[in-house]
C-alpha cells in the first residue's frame, strides 16, 4: 500500500487506500489538517509540498490546474482534498508555514 510521510509533522507516516484522496486519509487517521472549503477544491488551504514521490502521483485534477493557472499553486504543491497516490511507494511531503494549524507543533521545514 502507498504511504505519505509528513516530515514536519513528526514524520507521521500512513498508509493511503487506493481511490482515496490524501486529506480522506489523513481524516481517517485522527491528522489535524487545513480544509477551509470542506475539501471541495475551492480554497488551497489543504495545500502540501511535495518533497518526494511526486511520480506517484494522480495527474492534477481540474481544480488544481485552475489554481496553477491563477498562480495559486506551484510546481511542488498539491491539494492534499484533490490529489490520489496511484503508485506504490513513499510520498514525502511538509505543510507549508501558512497553513499549519496553531494547536499542532510542526517542525522546520
Ligand atoms: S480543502 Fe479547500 S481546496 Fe482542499
Amino acid at each position: 500500500m502507498p504511504t505519505i510521510k509528513i516530515q514536519n509533522l513528526a514524520n507521521i507516516s500512513i498508509q493511503v487506500v487506493e481511490n482515496q484522496t490524501i486529506l480522506a486519509c489523513l481524516q481517517q487517521h485522527s491528522i489535524d489538517w487545513m480544509q477551509a472549503c470542506g475539501g471541495k477544491g475551492r480554497c488551497t488551504t489543504c495545500k502540501m509540498v511535495i518533497l518526494e514521490g511526486q511520480t506517484l502521483l494522480a495527474p492534477l485534477t481540474e481544480a488544481e490546474l485552475r489554481f496553477i493557472a491563477q498562480g495559486k499553486l506551484k510546481e511542488q504543491e498539491r491539494l492534499a482534498c484533490q490529489c490520489k497516490i496511484i503508485q506504490e511507494g513513499e510520498v514525502k511531503v511538509v505543510v507549508p508555514k501558512q497553513y499549519q494549524l496553531p494547536h499542532l507543533t510542526y517542525t522546520e521545514e
